[in-house]
């Protein structure tokens, strides 16, 4: 896979890229390259952002900015690229990342994120140079790079040459192979500390009667997953 940001801060991808489990999946053939809207800004003195139509605090990421950024890498106009490659717009007021987009993204041969800063990017940039627009939560950061580098290490882990063990990227919290719950709790040694008991069933050697702890721990924790959704409101009961 091939992946993009287009950033103001393409230094902070360096940290991340360092990172072993990261620098594992980009030396098995895949790529992450972070580029500087500021360095192919059609604007004078690096210029990339103004302030918003109608008022108001902050300062708003230029359409025509995006738009010099994505020509300048790709060296065509995005929407002619839009079969092609995925370009996903990072907005806190957007469609929520679960493990299923993470999964249906990682099927990509070639991913464009796009980071906002200040009070995010022209509504233009999401309307048509994105393809997509995604949030890593329903609260706001001071710009997309750390919602990208989530998207990034979520998506990563899911290729080829990514895991160690393949096995714990099948069943893992919200995988299909846990019916969408989060995953159940591991212990290891030691089986007893502070008056802390591992769950005997774990060290009772019964593979059946593991599975199914397992499997019902997992279903138990999605369902109080169930519930905090409804403190949120989301479908629930509270004002
Ligand atoms: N940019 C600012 N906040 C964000 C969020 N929660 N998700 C994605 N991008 C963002």
């Amino acid at each position: 896979m091939e992946i993009d940001v287009l950033t103001l801060f393409p230094e902070w991808f360096s940290w991340f890229t360092g990172q072993r489990h990261v620098a594992n999946v980009l030396g098995a053939g895949h790529r992450l390259r972070a580029v500087s809207y500021r360095d192919h800004t059609p604007l004078s003195g690096r210029q990339v952002d103004d302030t918003p139509f109608g008022g108001g605090p902050g300062m708003v990421l230029r359409v025509d900015v995006v738009d010099a950024a994505l020509r300048a890498l790709y060296g065509r106009d995005p929407l002619e690229l839009h079969g092609e490659r995925r370009i996903v717009a990072l907005s806190p007021a957007a469609r929520v990342l679960d493990d299923a987009l993470v999964s249906e993204l990682a099927e990509e041969r070639a991913l464009t994120l796009l980071c906002g800063r200040y009070e995010g990017f022209d509504e233009r940039v999401v309307e048509h140079l994105a393809t997509d627009a995604l949030s890593i939560g329903r609260y706001v950061l001071a710009g997309g790079e750390l919602a990208a580098m989530v998207v990034c290490d979520a998506v990563l882990r899911k290729l080829p040459g990514a895991l160690g063990d393949r096995q714990s990227a099948l069943e893992e919290s919200f995988s299909p192979a846990l019916g969408g719950a989060p995953e159940y709790p591991h212990y290891t040694r030691p089986a007893s500390y502070r008056g802390w008991e591992v769950p005997s069933v774990l060290l009772s050697g019964h593979h059946e009667q593991i599975r199914s702890w397992r499997a019902e721990q997992s279903a138990r924790r999605g369902a109080r997953e169930g519930e905090h959704e409804g403190d949120r409101g989301e479908g629930g009961s509270l004002p």
